[in-house]
């Protein structure tokens, strides 16, 4: 959050160095005032002497503005700023150039793309430059966008839909995570955005919008299309242009593509394809994954196919 990368995470960071520094400050005076007390009651007389009532009256005053009135008027110059900060950000994000609808799962995130008719997940894919909208929203408990570069952190609640604009400055790879205590993976339930120029952007839509390839017969990825099909994966997965088509768990039409498995958990190469799919449960415990007791050829047969889904 210290390294912005774009004009709202630096809202978010100037706004953080504010608070810190009044912060700061308050605890500076505090600290000193709890010093005078200490020191000045060493020199004074027995503990419990009854005050002048004229100096009485004074540190009731000190303590009502000290107390009071100096806290409301801090707290209220800090809630301004907060509130006109988040006003200028809402008043710049009218007219998004893409809008993505994230759901958040335990412990993964759904992401659609309204516009190009697609799903993805735990990697998103947004043009530099370009405002980007985000319909936040959550199929089960509560949980929170956070990329600390690009954007400010925001619920996704059940039932309700939250909307959160980012812009990217540079094109780049950054992380997201799940900012919000949502059971017992919520360390990892992170998340990819891919910022890329242009170009690499329409050609990215372009091929997520294709539907899966069909492997051509006979060979080991169209046997492990039939074994993916006649098996418990349809149960969850979808595959686009095949009967798969269920959305418990993450749409698979292009998963080759994507960089990571089980929501940043792992590198997404041939050794943990396979090792996740026989026991993700030693992997990510508590996920919604079941062991997959396949034979060994089974398995590649089924590596190979889920390969060619690029
Ligand atoms: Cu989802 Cu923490």
């Amino acid at each position: 959050m210290f390294d912005v990368q774009g004009p709202e995470a630096a809202r978010v960071a100037e706004w953080s160095w504010l608070l810190f520094g009044v912060a700061g400050l308050v605890f500076v005076v505090v600290l000193a005032l709890i010093g005078f007390a200490l020191l000045r009651r060493r020199r004074g007389g027995a503990l419990h002497d009854q005050l002048p009532q004229a100096q009485e009256r004074k540190w009731f005053t000190f303590v009502l503005i000290a107390g009071g009135i100096v806290p409301a008027v801090v707290l209220s110059t800090v809630m301004g700023v907060n509130v006109y900060s988040e006003r200028t950000v809402a008043a710049e994000a009218e007219r998004p150039a893409v809008t993505v609808e994230v759901i958040g799962h335990q412990w993964w995130w759904e992401m659609f793309y309204p516009g190009a008719g697609f799903t993805t997940a735990n990697e998103i894919h947004v043009p530099v430059g370009q405002r980007v909208e985000l319909k936040l929203t959550s199929a089960d408990v509560i949980h929170s966008f956070w990329v600390p570069q690009l954007s400010p952190k925001y619920d996704l609640i059940p039932g309700q839909t939250n909307t959160l604009t980012f812009t990217a400055d540079h094109v780049g790879i950054y992380r997201g995570q799940c900012a919000e205590l949502c059971g017992t993976q919520h360390a990892h339930m992170a998340f990819l955005v891919v910022v890329d120029s242009a170009q690499d952007y329409a050609a990215w839509t372009a091929r997520q919008r294709q539907p899966a390839p069909n492997p051509t017969a006979n060979t080991a990825a169209f046997e492990g299309q039939q074994l993916f099909q006649g098996s418990a994966c349809v149960y969850c997965h979808a595959v686009r242009g095949t009967t798969a088509s269920s959305r418990l768990g993450p749409d698979l039409t292009h998963i080759a593509s994507r960089m990571a498995l089980g929501a940043g958990t792992l590198v997404n190469n041939r050794g943990n394809l396979s090792g996740w799919i026989v026991n993700a449960q030693a992997v990510k415990p508590g996920n919604k994954m079941p062991p997959m007791y396949l034979s060994s050829g089974e398995l590649e047969s089924l590596v190979a196919y889920l390969e060619t889904l690029r």
